[in-house]
C-alpha cells in the first residue's frame, strides 16, 4: 500500500527506534512497533474518558513497511469510535530516518479498543466530550 501524504489524527508519541528493539534480522520488531501504538492508544482513551483505561482488543494491524534502527517513530491517535464504556481508537506509525530527515512514510496502522475503568476495575461510562 502507498504510504498516505498526510497522518491521520493527533501526535500522541514520538521516539527513537534503538538497537535493542531490532529483530535478529535487523529491523524494528513488530512486537515493539505494537507497544508504541498501544501507549499513544491508551494515552488518547485516557484523555477522552479522562482517566484510567485498559486495552481490551486489537482489532487490526497492517505493517506496511519496515522500521530501521535510528528511525524516528511517531505515533498518530485518532479516536473512531466511543461506545458507553469503550473507546476504538485508530493508529498510524510514520517513520522517518533520525539522521537524515526525509520526507516520513506511513509504516503501521491498526485499530485498538479500550475499556475506562473505575477505581474497582470495573467498566466505567465514558463521560461527554
Ligand atoms: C476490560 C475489561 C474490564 C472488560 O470487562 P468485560 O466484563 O468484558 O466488560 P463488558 O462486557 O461490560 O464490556 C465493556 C466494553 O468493552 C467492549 N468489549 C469487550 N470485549 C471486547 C472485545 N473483545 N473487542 C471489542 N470491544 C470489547 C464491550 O463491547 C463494552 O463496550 P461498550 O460499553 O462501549 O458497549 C476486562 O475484559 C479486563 O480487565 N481485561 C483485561 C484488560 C487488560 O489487562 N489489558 C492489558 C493491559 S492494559
Amino acid at each position: 500500500m502507498a504510504s498516505p501524504q498526510q497522518p491521520r489524527g493527533n501526535l500522541t508519541i514520538s521516539t527513537v527506534a534503538m538497537p535493542a528493539d531490532a529483530n535478529p534480522a535487523g529491523d524494528i520488531f513488530g512486537g515493539w512497533i505494537l507497544s508504541q501504538m498501544d501507549i499513544a492508544g491508551g494515552i488518547a482513551a485516557a484523555r477522552r474518558a479522562r482517566g484510567r483505561c485498559v486495552t481490551v482488543a486489537v482489532q487490526q494491524i497492517a505493517f506496511h513497511l519496515p522500521v530501521q534502527v535510528g528511525d524516528l517513530v511517531t505515533c498518530y491517535a485518532d479516536i473512531a469510535k466511543v461506545g458507553r464504556t469503550s473507546l476504538t481508537v485508530n493508529i498510524q506509525v510514520w517513520a522517518t530516518p533520525h539522521y537524515e530527515p526525509t520526507e516520513p512514510k506511513m509504516v503501521t496502522e491498526g485499530t485498538f479498543t479500550y475499556v475506562a475503568l473505575d477505581s474497582e476495575h470495573k467498566p466505567r461510562p465514558v463521560p461527554p466530550e
